[in-house]
């Protein structure tokens, strides 16, 4: 069934569990998604992000209609979340297309900006009954250097400034940089696990984990021992499905019909669903 975003996250948060949450870019992602729920027998949380609707033409109404449809024809709780939001309109859009909660993500910008821009997305999202969820990223400049990548090695969240941050703003859940990096193809990322400790500590809302894809399986459990609750993974899945798309195509360099190799594509993409379940539920 489609569930709330809230109640997968609060429920995971008060039983002290992780809860993943996983990119949607075709209809072959939901679909592997909620078939690694149901073999793992765990709720999942799927995720478009903004990028994923530049990809559909800028068009959310589609991929998210398909992304609803499979969640409710799920016997797994699956809920959906729009990603990464930069776009004002997006944000508007997200309530009326079956989205319960967006992540608005002004982490590019100077801390003051930041937290005003967010405050005010806050506020818009609660109108509509949306949860919403922000990133703090470390913003440089302060001494005339460029901004920094929230997720780039090095770069973390400081406990004082993300209590302070989810003060003045009022978001529902709070991305952290602690370790993790997007886009990673191996799982080589070591994570602050003291860090992670005094951000929960710090912090009221629950904590999100973005780039999980590069952080290995015992990283991930130590995260959420100590206190991560939303674990975002994205570039994991496409790994499993593109290797085995590539692996069919060169084994059978004639196939035509994309059933043909969509379908173990997918079916890999499920059994990676099901091992981050796995880990993050143990
Ligand atoms: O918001 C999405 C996640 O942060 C995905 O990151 O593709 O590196 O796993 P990933
Ligand atoms: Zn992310």
């Amino acid at each position: 069934p489609l569930v709330s975003t809230g109640e997968l996250v609060s429920a995971a948060a008060a039983e002290s569990r992780g809860i993943a949450a996983f990119n949607v870019i075709t209809l072959e992602h939901a679909e592997a998604i909620a078939a690694g729920a149901e073999r793992a027998g765990a709720p999942a949380i799927l995720q478009i992000s903004e990028n994923a609707v530049k990809f559909h033409g800028g068009k959310l109404a589609a991929i998210a209609a398909a992304a609803s449809a499979v969640a409710r024809a799920s016997t797994a709780p699956l809920a959906l979340h729009l990603d990464h939001v930069v776009s004002a309109d997006l944000l508007r859009a997200a309530a009326d297309e079956g989205f319960s909660s967006v992540m608005f993500d002004a982490s590019k910008l100077p801390y003051d900006e930041n937290v005003k821009a967010t405050a005010d997305a806050v506020r818009r999202c609660h109108e509509r009954g949306l949860w919403i969820e922000a990133e703090l990223g470390k913003v440089g400049g302060k001494d005339g250097e460029p901004p920094l990548d929230a997720h780039a090695p090095g770069v973390r969240t400081a406990p004082s400034e993300a209590a302070a941050y989810v003060a003045d703003t009022g978001v529902d859940a709070l991305a952290v940089a602690v370790g993790s990096s997007h886009a990673m193809t191996r799982r080589t990322a070591s994570l602050d696990h003291t860090l992670i400790a005094d951000l929960r500590h710090a912090v009221p809302v629950p904590l999100v984990l973005h780039g999980s894809s590069g952080v290995p399986d015992e990283e991930i459990r130590r995260a959420v021992a100590a206190g991560m609750v939303k674990i975002n993974v994205g570039t994991a899945l496409n790994t499993a499905f593109t290797g085995a798309v590539r692996a069919f195509l060169e084994a059978d360099p004639s196939t035509v019909d994309p059933r043909k190799y969509l379908a173990p594509a997918r079916e890999a993409m499920a059994g990676t669903v099901a091992g981050f379940l796995r880990t993050i539920r143990a």
